[in-house]
């Protein structure tokens, strides 16, 4: 099958290790596999907050990890929603081919409101699963590496896929989910990793500070390591990160650590993810911003040129091009 990749991520941070066993890795190999757009969703940014924040330091950011990991830009395109003007235009035929009571009902979009801090929840909070049709369908992606919460989204661009091709003829494919196959990994503190938690360990910091956040991670008092995910999660948290990094299994490990306890598996875990970490971090520090941001100006010039060609078939399909 011959297929198109296309995934992306919100420029709010810094990527993790959550983000590079969940899918980054994924990455790294489907790019000699497949043609692959990676999409900096920088419009996506303000779907729960109020302002862009610290936008173009975050997308540096992620330019520099993207690259430190070996996304290579002769095979991807790296691009970004705002850059883009074509694929942002599809929003609105694709908008038409739903309904208000559907936009209401996407799980993800509940969970987000829930979460937010925000006063009023606005529009592109409940329009922009339609949006992201539009990044995966201005260049007709057929394979989207995303984890779970995702999925609605995904069923949503299939419904705009087939909503289009019904009334205007066959022009979309119908994209497929990819779920990483990799152990969900948790933050230091058992919860959920993420940045704004401050228990995740990003590509980016340094050996000290990797250190110190696995030295404050929960642990139990029990001193024989064993892997037990039901009765001891925080413990087998920190196994699977480590055995990740080592390319060992976690039971493997905790027989290892045996009776050396917390402190001896922190040790490990510390070393595992530093060594592991160490090219990345290297890489990251050689590449210049300048360097980072020619190779996201060339991503948007080839994005754009693909994003043309579907809103001009789009436009056809509908008879909206004068002749
Ligand atoms: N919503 C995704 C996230 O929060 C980011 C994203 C935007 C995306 N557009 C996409 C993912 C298109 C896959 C395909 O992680």
């Amino acid at each position: 099958m011959n297929h198109v990749v296309l995934t992306g991520d919100r420029p709010t941070g810094p990527l993790h290790l959550g983000h590079y066993f969940g899918t980054l890795a994924n990455r790294v190999a489907l790019q000699d596999v497949h043609p692959m757009y990676v999409l900096i969703a920088d419009y996506q940014v303000i779907t729960d907050r109020d302002r862009p924040g610290e936008i173009q330091r975050n997308i540096t950011g992620l330019l520099l990890d993207y690259l430190a990991i070996g996304l290579d830009p002769a095979k991807v395109t790296i691009f970004q929603h705002s850059a883009v003007p074509e694929l942002n235009q599809l929003l609105l035929p694709f908008l038409s081919l739903v309904s208000v009571a559907e936009l209401g009902r996407n799980p993800t979009v509940k969970d987000e409101i829930a979460h937010s801090k925000q006063q009023a929840v606005n529009g592109l909070m409940f329009t922009y699963p339609v949006h992201q049709a539009a990044d995966i369908l201005f260049c007709k992606g057929t394979l989207v590496p995303v984890g779970k919460d995702q999925l609605p989204h995904l069923e949503l661009t299939r419904l705009v896929a087939r909503r289009f091709n019904e009334r205007y003829g066959p022009v979309f494919p119908l994209p497929e989910a990819m779920m990483g196959a990799r152990p969900l990994l948790n933050g230091l503190d058992g919860g959920k990793m993420s940045k704004s938690r401050g228990n995740a360990i990003t590509l980016s910091a340094t050996e000290d500070e990797t250190a110190a956040l696995i030295r404050k991670a929960r642990t139990d008092s029990e001193r024989l390591v064993t892997f037990d995910e039901t009765r001891r999660p925080e413990v087998a948290n920190l196994l699977t990160l480590a055995a990740l990094c080592l390319g060992r299994t976690p039971q493997d490990l905790a027989d290892e650590i045996g009776h050396g306890g917390a402190a001896t598996l922190k040790r490990v875990v510390t070393e595992a993810v530093n060594e592991f970490l160490r090219p990345i971090r290297r890489r990251r520090s050689e590449i210049g911003e300048a360097e980072a941001r020619a190779v996201l100006a060339a991503g948007n010039e080839r994005a754009r040129e693909r994003a043309v060609l579907t809103l001009d078939e789009v436009r056809g399909a509908m008879a909206m091009t004068a002749a």
